[in-house]
């Protein structure tokens, strides 16, 4: 099968198209052929040795897929030859096959096409995570989108209205994302080149602050984040992109009730591959009624993914980017 290695740490320039064994699955895995995966933001950091799961050497990059189940191993009782699925694959998922194990194989309805299923794994599994369990979003609340234009940002201003959140307020980096956040459900924008965005957010709130903010930068966006949220609000913690730490003065949070959560859906997938069942659920439901909306920035060949990890990282590119592995029409 052909798949992208990464046999060192670097630039977009390491990725290689190679061809590899296909695999076979074990005892409770799947092989599945791969229709189409996502670029997702770990990748670049595992590409630079700075993602915390696995970045052994060598690796095939990507975390999520979408695809058809080709050959079943021992004990798998929910899935047979030829279904539709989604995955969090245990081999990475630049590749045209990958195994992964039942439990983290979710069937795809109908009604959900390749692209859209395709594109939503990672970004719309986690961003239901981000603001259900992690961030509590209750009806009414406002939320604070950091990176509003990009995949988990796209996806998770759209959560925040269909879970009755009273405001969405989205951050972007640049004039050119603007109409992407606004197109997918944030009511106020900053554009962070221009403006301070703890001293808009608060304007923006009548110097009240917003009661839960997703953060995925670190660094100083994670301590202004900090000056703009509301008494008993909730700072979600779920990424570096920055590349940097962030201070956070504990003295800040009790007398205001506030506290900062952290969270992986890498670490819940190893640790508590259950708690995502739901999740699973709830985002299914609402792409098949057409709810929930995956945004695609671009689609690239598997072959030119080192251009589709340059796009990103360049901090140029809007919603979700896609690696089309097989040909599809629906
Ligand atoms: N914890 C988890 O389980 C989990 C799961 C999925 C994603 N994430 C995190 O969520 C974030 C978004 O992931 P994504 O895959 O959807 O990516 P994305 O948002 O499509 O792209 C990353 C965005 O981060 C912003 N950014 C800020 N500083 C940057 C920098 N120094 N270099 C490049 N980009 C920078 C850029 O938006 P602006 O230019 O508008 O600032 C950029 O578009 C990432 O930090 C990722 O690690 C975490």
């Amino acid at each position: 099968m052909k798949a992208i290695v990464v046999s060192q740490l670097g630039s977009a320039d390491v990725l290689e198209l190679r061809d590899l064994p296909t695999p076979d699955p074990g005892e409770g895995e799947l092989l599945i052929r791969v229709i189409g995966t996502s670029v997702n933001f770990a990748d670049i950091k595992a590409r630079h040795g700075q993602y915390h799961g696995v970045t052994e050497l060598p690796f095939v990059p990507g975390l999520d897929v979408a695809g058809v189940v080709e050959k079943v191993g021992e004990g798998v009782s929910r899935f047979r030859e030829g279904m539709r699925v989604v995955a969090f694959p245990k081999t990475g998922s630049y590749a045209e096959y990958v195994l992964a194990q039942e439990s983290l194989t979710y069937s795809l309805a109908d009604a959900v096409n390749w692209e859209t299923a395709a594109a939503l794994p990672v970004v719309a599994f986690t961003a239901y995570a981000l603001l259900s369990s992690v961030g509590q979003l209750n009806s009414g609340e406002s939320v604070l989108v950091h990176a509003a234009a990009g995949g988990v940002g796209t996806t998770a201003s759209q959560l925040a209205n269909i879970m009755g959140a009273g405001q969405v307020i989205g951050v972007v980096s640049r004039a050119e994302k603007v109409s992407m956040a606004a197109e997918t459900g944030a009511h106020q924008i900053i554009d962070s080149s221009k403006a301070n965005f703890d001293e808009a957010v608060m304007e923006m709130t009548d110097g009240r602050g917003v009661d839960v903010i997703l953060d995925s930068i670190g660094g100083k966006v994670s301590e202004d984040s900090l000056k703009c949220l509301a008494p008993f609000g909730r700072l979600v913690h779920f990424g570096s992109a920055s590349g940097e730490s962030g201070r956070i003065p504990v003295q800040q949070l009790h007398s205001s009730c506030r506290s900062v959560r952290g969270f992986s859906f890498g670490t819940t997938r190893r640790l508590k591959p259950s708690w995502i069942e739901p999740w699973a659920r709830a985002v299914m439901e609402l792409v098949s009624s057409g709810q929930l909306l995956m945004k695609v920035g671009r689609h690239y060949p598997l072959a030119e993914a080192a251009d589709a990890q340059r796009w990103m990282e360049s901090r140029s590119s809007v919603g979700k980017i896609l690696l089309d592995v097989a040909r599809y029409s629906h």
